[in-house]
């Protein structure tokens, strides 16, 4: 990259290759869509199979294809990147995109919250992210390193949240997971920036999908929030984000983005 001449042109999106977890609800699957629409070929990956197949269905079997299981699982994690180096459209070549999105909340402060999730939490929301991260990136810079290197950028995007930003006193345990990956993101991005991989977290507010059943949160309570600040955003909204930094020229990096509904307040 140094000294190399500089554009201003955006490297075109369709034919690149993604891997995105948590692809069967809510961001990941507004992500696997919007990606798509752009030519983008996905392994998408889920617990849930039939979602997926669906998702797959819907955007063409031969463009979108499912890697079922814990997103946490070293076994599935080389799968996922495995099946987008051979079984795409562009065989033999590594994810140049891999989203980092599986997650899930849990309502209550460490005083309050629910102790027997803490161990299901913390291993998606950290361990399965840094496991990801660590497998993509080795990947990512044996490609680059390699005689017949693809020209184009290499991003991986790690969905963190606001209360991984600003610490939410009602949320203290899921904070906490979100100023991990917060921590781990950007510790890789001053690592791999310099070696071409671009590392990008995007902190969303509240989205409304199935992260508020999933966490815990009580209906009304949800009602009440969105109430006051609604409308709160929606899953496409954060995939725009997601299509925003992989679209930027490759001498640009947009690292971090903190998308909020307008009137939220807090935090
Ligand atoms: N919604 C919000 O307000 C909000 C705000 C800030 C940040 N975020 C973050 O954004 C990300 C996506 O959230 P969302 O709102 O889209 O939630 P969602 O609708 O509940 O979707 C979560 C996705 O993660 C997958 N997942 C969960 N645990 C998994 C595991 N162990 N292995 C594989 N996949 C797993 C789920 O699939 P299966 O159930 O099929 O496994 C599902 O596809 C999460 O990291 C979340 O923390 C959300």
């Amino acid at each position: 990259m140094p000294g190399e001449t500089v554009t201003n042109r955006s490297f075109p999106l369709a034919g690149r290759v993604a891997v995105i977890t948590g692809a069967s609800a809510g961001i990941g699957a507004a992500i696997t869509r919007s990606l798509s629409d752009a030519g983008v070929f996905c392994v998408v990956n889920g617990r849930r199979s039939q979602q997926l197949e669906d998702l797959c269905q819907e955007l063409g079997p031969e463009d979108v294809t499912p890697v079922v299981g814990d997103c946490a699982d070293d076994v599935v994690i080389e799968r996922m990147l495995d099946v987008a180096k051979v079984s795409l459209g562009t065989k033999g070549r590594e994810a140049d995109i891999v989203v980092i999105n599986a997650g899930r909340g849990l309502a209550g402060s460490a005083v309050t919250s629910d102790a027997a999730q803490w161990e299901e939490m913390l291993r998606t929301n950290i361990l399965g992210a840094a496991r990801l991260l660590r497998a993509a990136a080795q990947r990512m810079l044996a490609d680059k390193k390699s005689d017949d290197r693809r020209a184009g950028p290499r991003d991986i995007i790690v969905l963190g949240s606001t209360v991984g930003r600003h610490i939410s006193p009602f949320s203290s345990m899921y904070g906490s997971t979100k100023f991990a990956v917060n921590s781990l993101a950007e510790a890789a991005r001053r690592e791999l920036g310099p070696q071409g991989v671009r590392v990008t977290l995007i902190e969303p507010g509240f989205v409304e999908s199935e992260f508020q059943g999933v966490a815990g949160y009580k209906p009304e309570w949800f009602a009440e929030v969105k109430g006051r600040i609604g409308p709160v955003l929606t899953p496409e909204d954060v995939a725009r984000s997601v299509r925003f930094v992989v679209e930027q020229p490759e001498h640009v990096h947009v690292s971090d983005i903190l998308i909020r509904p307008t009137r939220q307040d807090y935090p």
